[in-house]
């Protein structure tokens, strides 16, 4: 049965784009004839029905805006297949027959659940951390590194002045892709990622004595939040190398901010492209970006797929700091 009415939904951390894709659902759906309805804050917001009709002007004025406009959550009871059921049942209370969702892997787990009973869903990817194994972009992961490196480059310019050592912790608890493109663009003597790092603080420390005795006026260490503990991190390396060292933790300020021309262009053709996925009868399926092409797989698929750092780069990383 064709699709009439269709919701969108943005669920786990938020990403600067998520407003654009919000739009491309929005207006590509208008404009395709459909009904178009926004949940706000994420799943919670679905139990909850906070259910809002969307018209073209109500995603007026929010393409160069960060954050989500809808709102985003998250609901730990959504794995729970009685919950989910009351999910599909409020979609079908409101007429929602598609469903888009804009989130992470986890975000995608409910868009499933809702497939299977009954909702078409399709989920785009958004986070800033670019660990969906599917696609080689994610919504926001641009705005977040750039964000970083400007600040990452401010630290620098105050540890060079100091002759400082300097620990930067970047988000990614899980995945090491902000920390290692930061690394390259900022030239960090150490980059340590939740996917490599082995623990091993005395090569570090070596690492700062060997280029100290080179002549290098600061040592940039980009750390990620998976392997945290920079503040102590930086007091064992200060007694080690009598280097003065000091942690920084960049936070949210990376999830924030208006969204770069790379995530509001990637967000509206994902946003208008899962609309044209629901418009096809397609379902249970998620947006990627690959080899240059706009592509789709099937949520289970795309679940299944594994993502890990690239080597190169994180060697060539090491050698650039030399
Ligand atoms: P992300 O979507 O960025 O990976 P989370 O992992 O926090 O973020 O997931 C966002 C939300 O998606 C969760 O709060 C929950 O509502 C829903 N979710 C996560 N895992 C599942 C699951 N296994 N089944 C159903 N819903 C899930
Ligand atoms: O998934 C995006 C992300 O920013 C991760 O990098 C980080 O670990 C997590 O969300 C932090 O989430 P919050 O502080 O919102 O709980």
């Amino acid at each position: 049965m064709a699709v009439k009415t269709i919701a969108v939904l943005t669920s786990g951390g938020d990403a600067p784009g998520m407003n654009a894709a919000i739009r491309a659902v929005v207006r590509t759906a208008i404009a395709r004839g459909l009904k178009v309805k926004g949940i706000e804050r994420g799943y919670s917001g679905l139990l909850n029905e906070e259910i809002i009709d969307m018209q073209p002007y109500s995603v007026s004025d929010i393409i160069q805006r960060g954050g989500t406009i809808l709102g985003t959550a998250r609901c730990p009871e959504f794995v729970n297949p009685e919950i989910q059921k009351q999910g599909a049942e409020i979609c079908h209370k409101h007429g929602i027959d598609g469903l888009v969702v804009i989130g992470g892997d986890g975000s995608y787990r409910g868009a499933q659940a809702l497939a299977r009973q009954g909702i078409n869903a399709v989920g785009i990817p958004g986070t800033i951390d670019l660990d969906i194994a599917c696609t080689e972009y994610t919504i926001g992961f641009d705005t977040a590194i750039n964000t970083a490196m400007e600040a990452i480059d401010k630290v620098r310019e105050t540890s060079t002045s100091h002759e400082r050592c300097s620990i930067i912790e970047v988000m990614g608890r899980h995945a090491g892709y902000i920390a290692l493109w930061c690394g390259v663009a900022n030239g960090a003597e150490d980059i340590l990622l939740p996917e490599r790092y082995d623990y091993d603080e005395q090569a570090i420390i070596n690492n700062i004595i060997e280029k100290r005795k080179m002549g290098k006026k600061h040592h940039i260490i980009i750390n990620a939040e998976g392997i945290g503990h920079s503040n102590s991190m930086a007091k064992r390396i200060e007694a080690a190398t009598g280097m003065e060292t000091r942690a920084t933790i960049l936070g949210h300020m990376q999830r924030g901010g208006s969204p770069t021309c790379k995530d509001r262009y990637y967000a509206s053709i994902m946003g208008a492209y899962a609309v044209d996925l629901l418009i096809a009868g397609k379902t249970k399926r998620v947006v990627g970006y690959q080899h240059g092409e706009f592509v789709d797989f099937d949520i289970e698929e795309a679940l299944a797929m594994k993502k890990d750092i690239p080597e190169y780069p994180y060697e060539i990383a090491k050698l650039l700091s030399k």
